[in-house]
C-alpha cells in the first residue's frame, strides 16, 4: 500500500536537497508572480527546461508586467517567441494577456476554472498556475508527473484513458501543507530520478512503495496507447537573394503552421493534402528566376507530422521588379532569430549553396 504522508514527506525532503532553483521559481511559503507562473508554464509546454530559461528572461525583461505584454505589437511578441516553436502558443499568450489585463484588471483568476478561459491555459496549466502561483491545493498532472503517478500505483489502463485515475491518485497523495511546492517537486523528481528511459531508481527515496518497481518493469509504465506512425509531409521553400544580401521573405498567413511568422516561400507541407508536385516543385515558386534546386534538404519535426523540406535558390539582379510581380513579400536582411525553426534550417542549408547568379 502506498503511504500518502510518507511519499510527500520523502518527495519534500528531495526537493529541498535537488530541487532546481529557476528563475520563474519560488520556495514555500513565498509565491512566484502568476505572471511568471503563468509565462513559463506556457513556454514549457513542449520545450525544455534549459531552453526555456533564456526566453523567459528575455520577456519578463522586455514586458516585466502582463499589462506591458497585453500591450505589446504581436510581431514584436512572435518575433520574441521565434525559436519556443509552435505559435499558436504565443497567439494565445498574447490572447490570454489581453485578457487577463483588460477583463480582469489585470490579476490572474486564481481557480481551475476561471484559469480554464484563458486562451492557450488547458486543464494541466491552470492546475498548475493554481497551485503554484496561488498555493491551491489543485491537481496539475502533466506528461512527467503522469509517469511518476502512473509507475507508484501500477496503473495498468494505457493513456489516454488513465488519465482520470492518475489525477486522483494524484490528489490521495498531494498533502496539505507546500501545495506550491508538490507539483514543482514531482516535476524535479521526474526530470532527475523517474525519467521515462534509464528511471534512477536506486536515489528514489519512495521506491519501497513504488508498483511498478516491485514488478521490476518500471519503463513499462505509463503505458502507452498503440503507436502510429507520424505523418511525413514533403514540401519546398524558396530563398530568393538579391546581390545587395537581403532575401525574399513573406509573412505567413496568421491561421495556420507558423501563423504570422516570416518565411521563405514555400509549398506542400503546411496542411494536410496540400499538394507536393514532386516531379515539377519549381512550379510552386513565387515568381520566375534560375532556381536551383538543392541537395541536402531539411528535416524537422511538429507536434503531429514530420517535414522532409526541399530548399531551391536563386540570386535575383533586379529585386524592384520581382517585388512588383511578387505580391505579399518583401525583401529584408535575414535575422535568424526572427525566423521560426524550420526557416531557419532551410537559411542554413540555402546558405550552404553557391548559387549560380542570374
Ligand atoms: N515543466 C513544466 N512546468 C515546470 C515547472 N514549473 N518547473 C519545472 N519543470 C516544469
Amino acid at each position: 500500500m502506498t503511504d500518502p504522508v510518507f511519499v510527500s514527506a520523502a518527495l519534500f525532503s528531495w526537493y529541498d536537497r535537488y530541487g532546481r532553483d529557476l528563475p520563474w521559481r519560488r520556495r514555500w511559503p513565498e509565491l512566484a508572480p502568476a505572471y511568471h507562473v503563468w509565462l513559463s508554464e506556457i513556454m514549457l509546454q513542449q520545450t525544455v527546461v534549459t531552453s526555456v530559461i533564456p526566453y523567459f528572461l528575455d520577456f519578463i525583461r522586455r514586458w516585466p508586467c502582463i499589462e506591458d505584454l497585453a500591450c505589446a505589437p504581436l510581431d514584436d511578441v512572435l518575433a520574441a517567441w521565434a525559436g519556443l516553436g509552435y505559435y499558436a502558443r504565443a497567439r494565445n499568450l498574447h490572447k490570454a494577456a489581453k485578457f487577463v489585463s483588460e477583463q480582469c484588471g489585470g490579476q490572474f483568476p486564481q481557480t481551475v476554472d476561471d484559469l480554464l478561459a484563458l486562451p492557450g491555459v488547458g486543464p494541466y496549466t491552470a492546475g498548475a498556475i493554481s497551485a503554484i502561483a496561488f498555493g491551491r491545493s489543485s491537481v496539475a498532472v502533466d506528461g512527467n508527473i503522469e509517469r511518476v503517478i502512473a509507475r507508484l500505483f501500477g496503473i495498468s489502463t494505457p493513456l489516454p484513458a488513465a488519465k482520470a485515475q492518475i489525477g486522483r491518485q494524484y490528489a490521495a497523495i498531494m498533502p496539505d501543507e507546500r501545495p506550491s511546492d508538490f507539483p514543482q517537486a514531482l516535476m524535479d523528481f521526474a526530470n532527475a530520478v523517474c525519467t521515462p528511459k534509464g528511471a534512477n531508481c536506486k536515489s528514489c527515496p519512495f521506491a519501497g512503495y513504488c508498483k511498478a518497481f516491485a514488478a521490476g518493469r518500471v519503463e513499462a509504465f505509463p503505458i502507452k496507447p498503440a503507436k502510429k506512425a507520424k505523418e511525413m509531409r514533403r514540401g519546398i521553400a524558396f530563398v530568393a537573394r538579391a546581390r545587395s544580401g537581403e532575401a525574399f521573405l513573406i509573412r505567413r498567413q496568421d491561421s495556420g503552421m507558423l501563423g504570422g511568422m516570416l518565411a521563405f516561400p514555400s509549398n506542400g507541407w503546411a496542411t494536410r493534402g496540400e499538394r507536393f508536385n514532386c516531379d515539377a516543385p519549381l512550379d510552386a515558386a513565387p515568381f520566375p528566376a534560375k532556381w536551383q534546386r538543392l541537395e541536402t534538404r531539411v528535416h524537422h519535426v511538429f507536434t503531429h507530422f514530420a517535414v522532409e523540406m526541399e530548399v531551391a535558390v536563386a540570386v535575383i539582379t533586379s529585386p524592384t521588379i520581382v517585388a512588383l510581380n511578387a505580391s505579399g513579400g518583401d525583401w529584408k536582411m535575414v535575422r535568424p532569430t526572427d525566423l521560426p525553426s524550420l526557416m531557419r534550417k532551410v537559411w542554413e542549408v540555402a546558405q550552404t549553396a553557391v548559387a549560380d547568379s542570374h
